[in-house]
């Protein structure tokens, strides 16, 4: 080993003794950094390629790192390409094997910069993309949402509030609550790109560089915007991993709400919808259970979700500046916070195309629970110019009379409401209807049916 100079850590001619093997193991990140390697050879070849133009690197010398670096590019992505613990991260393990491939010019590729610019460029242009294929599978949950509404337009239920029957809303009503969350996920996750678009390659160690470098002309290289204003904020920066991690942990609980909801609505107590046998797990011991499983495991996976995001703030919280090997577990928290969401958007997308409403069931619960008491308070008030309050009040005696003589409201004869309010007149019988409470619900975002079909229609210009 002393024999090959390759085989030395990069820091052996300051430092003469070798790393303790506990320090080599726990300061390691190469088993979860790899993930960034087509980032990392992206960056240095931008950086060398800005070094030629720049005349710190000769045509020559980049031609070769570029060369290596390609090479190295296509060992990694065909598995082999060997990873060593020893080198510690990404850089390191890429910089070894270019010194294998094109020798000692490959002691050129690290002139003005250093692995703190270096990484957060790597991760910025990851989270980059890694935004982006959320947006698209944002779009496509949002689409699943769209194709079940589009069914369910005509699907009564009640809406409750407190989980007690509150007004009768569309099914499809409700399904488009979700695509509204779902849009601002996708909004949110956009609005990050600002940030992620300043460009850190150039920042160095923390100082910035005496060398005359063009990080206009990296940022736009590397697809970023401009370059970041301050060196020392450059590297000691995670907030952009922060906004990553918090709109994952907002998108994780709205998918946990929606969970939690199928849950009640497919429990025996309410059976208002039927979940298929792909989506649901039988007991060891029960043989008559279906359980809704899946949808525990999308409630649950926020947990997890969460504990990341505050582990992140845990770690910046009250760090100076500038960089620190606290900063080096972003890593691991990002990678499994996006996978455990991706996981989750396509268990959720499975669960909404395998599911189907009992809509007798969600009928029927609709008519219970006096649900058009505020339909009936709201005619009053049309007919008989009544404040909204006394107008209440009078709905309040009628749903008690009801109640006492075991009547739905809609069970109610003329001459039994007339008792409580002489002047109401026959068509007040049509307020207790379901289908009409929920059709005079036209105002904007309102749930009448022609509301939700225009809505439908906008929505799918948004995905
Ligand atoms: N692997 C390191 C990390 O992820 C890269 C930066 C290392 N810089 C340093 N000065 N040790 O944070």
């Amino acid at each position: 080993m002393a024999k090959n100079k390759n085989n030395k850590t990069i820091w052996s001619a300051r430092i003469k003794k070798n790393t303790s093997s506990l320090f080599k193991k726990i300061g390691s990140s190469i088993d979860v950094d790899k993930r960034l390697y087509k980032e990392d050879i992206a960056g240095s070849i931008a950086h060398v390629e800005m070094l030629f133009k720049q005349k710190i690197i000769s045509f020559k010398i980049k031609n070769k790192i570029i060369y290596g670096l390609i090479k190295i590019k296509n060992e990694i992505s065909k598995n082999k390409f060997e990873f060593k613990k020893e080198f510690e991260d990404i850089h390191i393990n890429i910089e070894k094997r270019l010194f294998q491939i094109i020798g000692e010019d490959a002691g050129y590729i690290h002139t003005a910069r250093s692995r703190n610019d270096q990484i957060v460029t790597d991760f910025k242009i990851w989270i980059k993309s890694a935004t982006k294929d959320m947006d698209s599978n944002l779009n496509k949950i949002i689409r699943t949402i769209l194709k079940v509404s589009e069914k369910n337009i005509y699907t009564v239920m009640p809406g409750f509030t407190h989980l007690k029957n509150a007004q009768a809303i569309s099914l499809s009503h409700y399904l488009l609550a979700y695509v509204e969350m779902f849009l601002r996920d996708k909004k949110r996750f956009s609005n990050n790109m600002i940030n992620l678009n300043e460009n850190p390659l150039g920042a160095s160690a923390l100082a910035g560089t005496s060398f005359n470098i063009d990080r206009n002309y990296t940022s736009k290289k590397l697809g970023f915007k401009n370059p970041t204003g301050n060196s020392i904020d450059t590297v000691s920066d995670r907030d952009f991993v922060l906004d990553y991690l918090y709109s994952c942990s907002v998108c994780s609980m709205h998918i946990s709400r929606i969970a939690e909801e199928l849950i009640i609505w497919s429990s025996d107590a309410y059976g208002l919808i039927k979940l298929s046998d792909k989506v649901v797990t039988g007991s060891s011991v029960m043989p008559q259970k279906k359980n809704p499983d899946t949808l525990e495991y999308l409630r649950g996976k926020s947990g997890q979700i969460y504990g990341n995001l505050f582990s992140m703030l845990t770690i910046l919280k009250g760090l100076p500046l500038s960089y620190f090997k606290d900063l080096q577990d972003d890593k691991e928290i990002v990678f499994k916070t996006n996978d455990t969401l991706v996981n989750c958007l396509k268990i959720l997308d499975e669960i909404l195309n395998n599911f189907s409403p009992d809509k007798k069931k969600m009928l029927e619960l609709a008519n219970s629970g006096y649900i058009t008491a505020t339909d009936l308070a709201d005619y009053l008030v049309k007919n008989y110019s009544m404040s909204f309050r006394s107008a209440y009040q009078k709905t309040a005696l009628i749903v008690n009379f009801a109640e006492k003589n075991k009547k739905k409201l809609d069970d109610l004869k003329l001459a039994e409401l007339k008792k409580i309010e002489p002047r109401l007149k026959e068509d007040v019988l049509k307020v207790f209807n379901i289908t009409n409470s929920i059709n005079s619900k036209k105002s904007y975002g309102g749930t009448a049916f022609d509301n939700i079909k225009k809505m439908i229609i906008k929505y799918k210009k948004q995905t």
